[in-house]
């Protein structure tokens, strides 16, 4: 029922991003581009804001951080380099008879997650052992993993009783078998063995959830950078890559921000721009596109402090998203136990969507692998000279900085923000049925800060409404609006999430005072013209989200 309910939030999201000028699916008139969206009029302002309240948090709030815009085609060679040319890959598998396609290690991750579920059978003290020991086990070296895996699958008795009591539970086989997969699937994607991936899918009874069966393809790598032809390069190859991810941007021009704008170790490098990846698996609408935004930040620091900064942005990033009001219970965080190998730590902040906890941004420890590489790949030193003294009085001398980023996806944000802004009230009283829908965003982000009514079309009252939003328009984005009686026109934005409304009436005409209308509330209260700008000023402001 739960689930059924949360469907159909996440469809009623849909549709109202759409009706009201939020989110429009690309190309919609020749039947849309599968995975990617347009924002509309209010998206765009609405994404605009969530854009500043990330850039003013993260520039302009640290004094060592600075922000740039890079070009979205770089040089072949920065592809290599990062790995993303050898190593950026999905493992894919097609079902002959419905001819889908599915991502190999996503069907596998279904199938735990089903033999997982029977952990809800579990007594919570089992099911905390239990987690206990799969960490136990997922924390492994690559080699005692391997070597434990065949005990486990073959013997239930290599597992004692007393020490793991969980294993005496009914639905043990189920949760066994998950962790089994889990263990087998991560050695296989680890080692890129793609055979096994299509054992394992065949083994463990993956079947197509179109057509039901388990006639599969081999499993093939297939590469997300979409590529297309530049003028002639030196080189004599003229294939370049749409960027798949910002943060290379940064780790290029490492030298050039750290010389020009004379930066001390520790700090950072933020930006926002546009990324592409030929995801197979496009789906839940914004959650996963072929051409989204990233805002991103590379901190760079001292090799050997990098475990205190990665703490620390984890928990700044955290307090980022509950700064605006979402319900903390709502967030947590999804340490990595599996790392990449360029990373010593790493971290998702995940948010309770509809379809369930799924990331947001990551927070990774990223060593000195993207400059060591790129310092190999380019033949440039990417050193830093670092005069502070250390312990024993010296400089600490050359060294390559050791990064960590924080990596968030806007349109992910976007999403969420609309979800959590997102509510269906029942207005109804005994003598009448109504309702409204609300998108209780942060007035800071709200894409109108105030609408402005004329109660009537007539005696002077357009006019006066047109001279405050004339004056308030500098500061605040607003509309005016005279059409339709007040109650509807209030509807209207309360469904976009305006803070304020202000109607202009005759009274306005002799004593210089309007109502202002709350969104959340719906309480009205009249106020003197000039007092305006205070009032939407200081609920509007960032400094209430910032400080
Ligand atoms: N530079 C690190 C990096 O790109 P990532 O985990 O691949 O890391 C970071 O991506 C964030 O970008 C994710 O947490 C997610 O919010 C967003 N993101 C990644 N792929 C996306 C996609 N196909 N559509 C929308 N957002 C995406």
């Amino acid at each position: 029922m739960a689930q059924k309910n949360n469907d159909e939030q996440f469809k009623n999201v849909i549709s109202h991003a759409k009706e009201y000028g939020f989110v429009f699916q690309s190309s919609e008139i020749y039947d849309g581009l599968s995975a990617v969206y347009d924002y509309g009029q209010l998206g765009a302002e609405l994404k605009n804001n969530i854009k500043t309240y990330w850039w003013k948090a993260m520039v302009q709030m640290h004094e060592n951080i600075v922000g740039i815009d890079s070009a979205i085609f770089m040089h072949p060679k920065v592809w290599k380099a990062s790995g993303h040319v050898d190593g950026f890959n999905d493992p894919m598998i097609d079902n002959k008879d419905s001819k889908k396609r599915y991502r190999a290690d996503q069907l596998l991750e279904n199938k735990i997650d089903e033999l997982y579920s029977e952990l809800a059978n579990f007594s919570a003290e089992n099911k905390a052992g239990f987690e206990t020991f799969q960490q136990e086990i997922l924390g492994l070296s690559d080699e005692g993993q391997a070597a434990w895996i065949p005990g486990f699958k073959d013997e239930e008795t290599i597992l004692d009783n007393a020490k793991y009591p969980f294993v005496d539970e009914a639905s043990w086989r189920f949760v066994r078998k998950g962790l089994a997969l889990e263990v087998e699937m991560n050695l296989a994607l680890k080692s890129e063995n793609l055979a096994q991936l299509k054992d394992l899918i065949v083994n463990y009874k993956v079947i197509c959830p179109i057509s039901k069966t388990s006639n599969w393809t081999d499993v093939r790598q297939f590469n997300l950078m979409f590529s297309t032809q530049f003028g002639a390069m030196a080189e004599g190859s003229d294939e370049v890559y749409l960027r798949p991810e910002t943060a290379q941007g940064i780790f290029v021009n490492f030298l050039n921000v750290q010389k020009s704008g004379r930066m001390k170790i520790p700090f950072g490098i933020a930006q926002i721009g546009k990324a592409f990846r030929n995801e197979v698996i496009a789906r839940q609408f914004i959650m996963r596109m072929r051409e989204f935004e990233q805002m991103e930040m590379q901190f760079f620091v001292r090799p050997g402090e990098d475990k205190k900064w990665f703490e620390y942005w984890k928990e700044a990033r955290l307090k980022w998203h509950k700064a605006l009001g979402t319900n903390p219970e709502k967030y947590r965080y999804h340490d990595h136990v599996k790392l990449a190998h360029y990373a010593n730590a790493a971290t998702d902040i995940e948010f309770e969507f509809p379809f369930g906890f799924k990331e947001v941004e990551g927070i990774h420890s990223r060593t000195d692998f993207d400059l060591k590489q790129h310092q190999e790949f380019s033949g440039k030193k990417m050193q830093y000279f670092d005069n502070d003294l250390n312990e024993d009085g010296k400089p600490y001398g050359n060294y390559i900085p050791y990064v960590i980023e924080t990596s968030i996806g806007l349109d992910r944000m976007f999403l969420l923000t609309m979800i959590n802004a997102f509510e269906e009230q029942d207005l109804s009283t005994e003598d009448k049925q109504d309702s409204r829908t609300l998108l209780r965003l942060h007035p800071a982000l709200a894409p109108y800060k105030v609408a402005i009514f004329p109660l009537t079309k007539k005696d002077g009252l357009p006019e006066k409404a047109r001279e405050i939003m004339d004056e308030l328009k500098f500061d605040f984005n607003c509309i005016y609006e005279e059409k339709d009686a007040i109650g509807k026109r209030y509807r209207r934005q309360d469904a976009v999430g305006t803070p304020f409304c202000i109607t202009v009436d005759h009274q306005s005409l002799e004593d210089q005072t309007v109502t202002i209308r709350h969104r959340d509330s719906m309480e009205q209260e009249r106020i003197a013209i000039a007092d305006l700008a205070g009032v939407i000023g200081k609920a509007t402001s960032w400094k209430a989200l910032l400080a």
